[in-house]
């Protein structure tokens, strides 16, 4: 593999591309417009900084990265490509238009990797042409830090996808794990029942956002508290997640709370929006 395609320069694509870039191979990331494309760069360029103030980063990575990354909003820059992986926002409509596009400029032995938390691999398969070379590629945020990839087989998949698929995720740093395409895998699968117990804790008045947060981190040793982390991967990543399982499994423990809805309805997305159970408005 040599070059890579990135589809979606959000908090997910945007580290990929870097991780790609970083490790040698020629990256091109496809947008839907300059603005986000921009905002992507800034803040590839802003982690690579902040890695250099900690002596993480060298100036040759930084050269690198700047050197083998490019940016388009056409979706035919990506022709060349060995491997795409989409990271796009987690809806099964707009993931399938991406893969149908795709699937009609990319070359037909060219691997397809689809960064979802929780849609099937096998269903987004169905638009492609070679549905064989489809393969799920599980990041976790922050992506030039967290070490796991879920690699996951849909049921078409074949061992010479998944085995490039694992090739690539540990040339970039991380450390694979083959999971078969089930509702949310492996992480999401305990990870998200907690995270949607905490929400549960705050809306019962049992504990507030900080208290729920402050256990955690004080009483078991994580790195960040669930409500910390829900606004960190965001509030509508987690209520789609709880709802493709809910969906599937019918357990109450996937069903998402009210407040976690009604907090997505309301545009308090976490991070993203500056405002979820915290504010992150600069001002
Ligand atoms: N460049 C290079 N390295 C950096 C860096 C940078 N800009 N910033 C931090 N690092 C390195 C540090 O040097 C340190 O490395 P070391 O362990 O070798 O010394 C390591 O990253 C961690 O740094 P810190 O301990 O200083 O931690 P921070 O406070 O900067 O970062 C965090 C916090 C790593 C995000 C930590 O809070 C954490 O692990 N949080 C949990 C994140 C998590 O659970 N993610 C998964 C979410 S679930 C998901 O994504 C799936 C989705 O589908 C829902």
């Amino acid at each position: 593999m040599k070059k890579v395609g990135i589809v979606g320069c959000g908090l997910m694509g945007s580290g990929i591309a870097q991780m790609s870039a970083l490790n040698g191979y020629a990256t091109t990331v496809v947008e839907v417009n300059d603005e986000i494309l921009k905002k992507g760069m800034a803040s590839i360029e802003t982690f690579l900084e902040k890695g250099k103030a900690r002596g993480k980063v060298t100036d040759e990575q930084i050269a690198a990265v700047k050197k083998n990354l490019s940016t388009s909003t056409q979706m035919s820059a990506l022709k060349d490509c060995d491997i795409v992986v989409e990271a796009v926002t987690e809806n099964t409509e707009l993931k399938k238009k991406v893969f149908k596009q795709l699937s009609d400029i990319v070359r037909d032995d060219t691997i397809l990797a689809t960064n979802t938390s929780s849609i099937s691999v096998t269903e987004l398969a169905t638009v492609v042409k070679n549905p064989e070379r489809m393969v799920g590629m599980h990041f976790f945020n922050p992506v030039p830090i967290m070490k796991l990839v879920e690699i996951i087989r849909g049921l078409a998949t074949t061992d010479a996808v998944v085995a490039a698929s694992r090739e690539y995720a540990l040339s970039l740093g991380k450390e694979p794990i083959t999971c078969p395409d089930t509702p949310a895998f492996v992480v999401n699968k305990l990870l998200i029942p907690y995270l949607l117990d905490a929400v549960r804790m705050v809306q019962d008045g049992i504990a507030t956002p900080e208290d729920v947060d402050k256990a955690m981190v004080h009483g078991c040793g994580y790195p960040m508290g669930p409500i910390t982390l829900l606004d960190y991967v965001g509030l509508d990543t987690t209520c789609h997640a709880a709802d493709v399982m809910y969906e599937e499994f019918r357990e109450p423990k996937y069903a998402a709370p009210v407040l976690l809805r009604r907090m997505v309805q309301a545009g308090r997305w976490g991070r993203k929006t500056g405002r979820g159970f915290y504010s992150y408005d600069k001002k």
